[in-house]
């Protein structure tokens, strides 16, 4: 028979310092290069984002973390011993080795897990919950936590304004657990979909192991994130409309009875454009990009947790969850609070 799976817990974490559209416009005149804040917020509905300081322990993305687990096990009532099982989604882990799941189970103690890192860049929350769905619904966990967190300034080229106005810093965490199989409130559906042939649009070339950084790669930035923006922006209109299609239809849910849409938070015009596509008012839409920027991973997770602990999203309402990232890759998820 199985089980089903619910969230009963959600967290988020960002670093202290704020970064505004000025101060940003401010640093691209150390290249040459100008913006604004009203450029930023007209093509994206960003006004700020947070940025880790790494020199400083606290705000590596495992110390993100770390804060963001322990805000959602208390939400669930759980302690950290209870935890069977870590999914970690980042694409800007602590270290290549070991994953950036081992340093947040020492980080909270959760001796009991077995974890790991998945990476699905923006995508990663949405897989985790559905990863961590199928580990719950096979009987092999009970509960589960599950990790999106980005330390993704790591990666920005501050010599590309259409990059660099973009990403910030944060962390946010759920706690999945085992429910009876006809509960009301669980994951409904869910729907995933990858597509790598389009894995240059948004990239990273150097630091992994197909391309060394030496010092001329170095100089030429290969280590930072390069991105087809222009590109990316209209698949990702396509992909996620196509992804909340898919699940609202898997759950026999029509858009009307929806409560809330959280999506992926990269720009509010990819936004509107698909809450106007699949039939939502952006009324009933979360929005955080525009005090934190695109987080990747942490988006979803670090909205729906601030959503829930505001009292926008209450117990027994029905969520829908939207998310494209590097890839490329897409997914989104149906629940009932
Ligand atoms: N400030 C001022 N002008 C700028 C800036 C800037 N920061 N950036 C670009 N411009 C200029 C360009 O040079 C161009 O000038 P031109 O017309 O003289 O050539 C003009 O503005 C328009 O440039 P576009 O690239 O067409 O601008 P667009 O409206 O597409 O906005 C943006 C760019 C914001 C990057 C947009 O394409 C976008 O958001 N794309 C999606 C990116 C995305 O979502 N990435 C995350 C993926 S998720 C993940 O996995 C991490």
């Amino acid at each position: 028979m199985g089980y089903a799976a619910r969230i009963t817990g959600t967290g988020s974490a960002f670093p202290e310092r704020r970064m505004t559209n000025d101060d940003v416009a401010r640093k691209l005149t150390e290249f040459g290069l100008e913006t604004s804040d009203q450029w930023i917020q007209e093509r994206t509905g960003i006004v700020e984002r947070r940025i880790s300081n790494v020199g400083n322990e606290a705000e590596r993305n495992s110390s993100l973390a770390a804060r963001a687990a322990i805000k959602a096990l208390e939400m669930a009532g759980r302690q950290a011993e209870e935890i069977d099982q870590i999914i970690y989604a980042t694409c800007s882990p602590d270290t290549p080795l070991p994953s950036t799941a081992c340093w947040l189970q020492q980080k909270i103690g959760a001796h009991r897990a077995w974890v790991m890192d998945i990476n699905a860049a923006c995508s990663g929350f949405i897989y985790g919950v559905v990863t961590a769905e199928q580990f719950i619904r096979s009987g092999h966990s009970r509960t589960v936590l599950v990790i999106g967190a980005e330390v993704l300034s790591h990666y920005i080229n501050w010599q590309d304004r259409t990059i660099c106005i973009l990403f910030g810093d944060g962390a946010g965490a759920a706690v999945v657990e085992r429910v009876a199989p006809r509960s009301r409130r669980r994951v409904l559906a869910s729907y995933l979909s990858s597509d790598g042939t389009l894995s240059e649009l948004l990239i990273v070339p150097a630091g992994g192991s197909a391309l060394e950084v030496t010092p001329e790669r170095y100089a030429q930035n290969l280590h930072k994130i390069r991105m087809s923006g222009r590109e990316i922006f209209k698949v990702a209109v396509r992909t996620l409309s196509e992804c909340a299609l898919r699940t609202l239809e898997q759950a026999r849910i029509p858009a009307v009875k929806l409560d809330w849409f959280v999506p992926h938070q990269a720009n509010l015009r990819i936004i509107e454009a698909v809450a106007n596509r699949i039939g939502m008012s952006m009324d009933q839409v979360i929005i955080n990009l525009d005090r934190y920027g695109n987080t990747s991973a942490a988006t979803i997770p670090t909205a729906l947790d601030e959503a829930i602990r505001d009292g926008r999203i209450k117990e027994g309402q029905t969520v829908l969850t939207d998310a494209f990232g590097a890839g490329l890759t897409a997914g989104a998820m149906v629940f009932r609070r």
